[in-house]
């Protein structure tokens, strides 16, 4: 029987030792010319040697001018490759294998990043994250063209450096997640209106990748069940926009859901979200999927693979508080992990800053795990919200007096 040590072998051949993937952790560690740091390619060692089987970094970004977050990569050419090597390396030790996340923030480009961010349609954030965004203007048809590119050549120099794959970020609200939706993208061209338009920009980044790297070369999409609103991106929308690209041979799904306006990434305690929505799909494609979000035991993880419902444990914040849990998991010292609910134990704050916070307390955990130092278990946000304002110049959003 299938167990969560059975390897994994994707349509094109690739093998994934076990069934353990470390989903895409926004780390925040690139230096000031956005390159990897060797703090980060400490940590990348760190879970290659923790036994897990795929590690997706955190994204890495395709357009300089618009970035997520202070930290982050960006790859707008092979500049860089000799870090990115290193990077590379670092991630296939032990047997690992590493797909690059790539990304473009779109209208989630913050206030202190970005002053005019870019979007299908000029529609603003909404919601108690919204203070931290300015209104998005829309792109226009040759700037969709060029972000193409950026995506496909920075696949290129990802392969080149040595990556096992890539995986195109099409979830939680960013620019390809925004295409898809109906409530972000109310264009009237090529690249709105019904799905197959405003799946436009994705199968252009894929069909674009896939014939530069190749029919071996994996690429993965992440992807929202829904985004959680009406008038968004549907569960029906999704399954036809995951079945549209498993018939162009896309070689791994990761499944998950919502986005800055309405966060469901960061859930506690609420079991695992899209594990129902993906064993439907799972049914009617021929590639692999991987559920990430809410996998907390030993025992949810395993059932999940032994009863065919997922063909990968997805995990993010358990791999950041312990990169060694499949290590852990093999010899039996694994049984389940608390993630801790962070307060600052002010009501009104905790609404304006949860996810910021949800953010930052595991930022601050993974800059342990590359300095060899401790993790913290908390639940005092106090610490991470000092973390963020520092690191990502929040500050700058704070009115000044006169
Ligand atoms: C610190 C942090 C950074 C994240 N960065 C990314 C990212 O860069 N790309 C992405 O697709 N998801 C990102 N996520 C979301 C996770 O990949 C995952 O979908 C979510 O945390 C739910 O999984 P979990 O319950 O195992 O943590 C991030 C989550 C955290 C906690």
């Amino acid at each position: 029987m299938t167990n969560i040590f059975t390897s994994l072998e994707l349509p094109n051949g690739t093998i994934i030792k076990n069934r353990f993937m470390k989903a895409a952790t926004s780390e925040t560690m690139g230096d000031k010319e956005y390159r990897p740091t060797s703090e980060l390619i400490n940590l990348y060692r760190a879970w290659a040697n923790g036994g897990t089987g795929l590690i997706i970094t955190g994204n890495v970004m395709v357009d300089q001018t618009a970035r997520g977050e202070f930290g982050n990569i960006v790859i707008e050419d092979s500049k860089d490759l000799t870090l990115l090597k290193q990077w590379a390396h670092a991630g296939t030790e032990n047997g690992a294998k590493i797909f690059m996340q790539l990304n473009h923030p779109g209208k989630q480009s913050p206030k202190t990043i970005s002053k005019r961010p870019v979007s299908p349609s000029a529609i603003s954030m909404t919601g108690a994250n919204s203070f931290a965004f300015n209104t998005p203007r829309a792109l226009t048809n040759v700037e969709i063209k060029v972000i193409i590119q950026k995506f496909i050549n920075a696949a290129v120099v990802a392969k080149d450096a040595g990556f096992s794959g890539v995986e195109i970020h099409a979830a939680h609200g960013y620019l390809l997640s925004q295409f898809l939706s109906p409530h972000d993208n109310q264009r009237v061209d090529e690249c709105g209106g019904n799905l197959k338009n405003r799946m436009r920009i994705l199968v252009e980044i894929y069909q674009g990748m896939r014939a530069k790297l190749g029919a071996d070369f994996p690429i993965a999409l992440k992807i929202n069940s829904s985004d959680l609103r009406e008038g968004g991106f549907s569960e029906e929308d999704s399954i036809k926009v995951i079945q549209e690209m498993d018939k162009l041979d896309i070689d791994l799904i990761e499944v998950s859901g919502g986005n800055y306006e309405k966060p469901a990434v960061q859930g506690i305690g609420k079991g695992v979200f899209f594990i129902k929505y993906a064993s439907k799909v799972k049914n009617t494609i021929k590639s692999p999927i991987a559920v990430t979000g809410g996998f907390t035991t030993a025992n949810g993880m395993s059932k999940a693979i032994e009863n065919n419902e997922t063909d990968l444990i997805g995990l993010a914040r358990p791999l950041v508080l312990l990169p060694d849990l499949p290590n852990q998991f093999e010899t039996g010292n694994f049984t389940a992990i608390k993630l801790h609910h962070l307060t600052t134990k002010l009501n009104r704050l905790d609404k304006k800053v949860s996810s910021l916070i949800g953010l930052s307390y595991y930022q601050q955990q993974m800059q342990n795990v590359a300095k060899g130092l401790p993790v913290q278990i908390t639940d005092n946000a106090w610490s991470s919200l000092g973390f963020a304002f520092k690191k990502q110049g929040l500050s700058a959003l704070i009115p000044q007096r006169g």
